[in-house]
């Protein structure tokens, strides 16, 4: 069974958030003298990454930033993952700009998910992600061809209902992680995360269901809200 965490709202989960990041970074540079790690995108960990721009902790000369997913957008567009993620955080911390890999949302999809499969440097010491509203994580969504992807790290799938291209991580590389914290919150997320955590497979309705095959390395971190949907047994 998955480590669960529930806190009181989306404030304690960016200080709880950014918490377990430090500690999760922190073992990883003592075991390895560095720590990979890929970041979420989406609204909901725009607080932590604002938290943790001013952690006292973190050793961000040794840290490698990579991304679970990005929009096929420039990095200045508001829609960017890496945007985001750079003026919550990037931008204010001391990580040598050759350790911060992002995906190149201005490349042709497919040419962008190939370089950073060349990219990528094996096992992730924490992979931080979200989840949709419809179950989906990085932008595996649900009946994603994604699902079946065996071989491939990184692809581009067409995303009928967006209307465009994503760059995302495979399941293969998602669960390639040595920790993977989910970080969700609000009670819209409440159905999703009982049926990732709870309800019966069904994995191609369910994506987040994918990261029971790695319960052991997996920690929820939701809010209430979140979590109001969960039976007793869970929460
Ligand atoms: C993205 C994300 C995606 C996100 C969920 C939750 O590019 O949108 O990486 O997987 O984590 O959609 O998004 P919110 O935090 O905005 O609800």
């Amino acid at each position: 069974m998955a480590l669960l965490t529930i806190v009181e709202d989306e404030r304690a989960l960016a200080r709880e958030g950014a918490a377990r990041f430090a500690a999760i970074v922190d073992d990883a540079t003592q075991a390895h003298g560095r720590a990979i790690v890929s970041l979420t995108g989406g609204a909901t960990p725009e607080q932590m990454y604002e938290v943790l721009a001013s952690h006292a902790q973190v050793p961000w000369p040794v840290v490698h930033l990579f991304w679970g997913d990005e929009r096929t957008v420039p990095p200045d567009h508001p829609d960017s993952n890496y945007g985001m993620a750079h003026r919550a955080l990037v931008a204010h911390v001391p990580i040598p700009p050759t350790q911060v890999h992002r995906m190149r949302g201005e490349l042709v999809p497919d040419e962008a998910a190939r370089q950073y499969e060349r990219e990528l440097m094996g096992t992730f010491d924490l992979m931080l992600l979200g989840l949709g509203e419809d179950g989906h994580v990085a932008s595996i969504f649900p009946f994603s061809p994604v699902l079946e992807e065996r071989v491939r790290r990184a692809v581009a799938p067409w995303v009928p209902h967006l209307n465009s291209y994503r760059i995302t991580l495979t399941p293969p590389a998602l669960l390639d992680a040595r920790r993977i914290l989910m970080l969700v919150a609000g009670k819209k997320k409440a159905h999703a995360v009982k049926t990732a955590i709870e309800s019966p497979p069904d994995l191609q309705r369910c994506p987040a269901q994918l990261l029971r095959s790695a319960d052991e390395r997996v920690e929820w971190l939701i809010d209430r809200a979140a979590a109001q949907g969960l039976s007793s047994r869970s929460s």
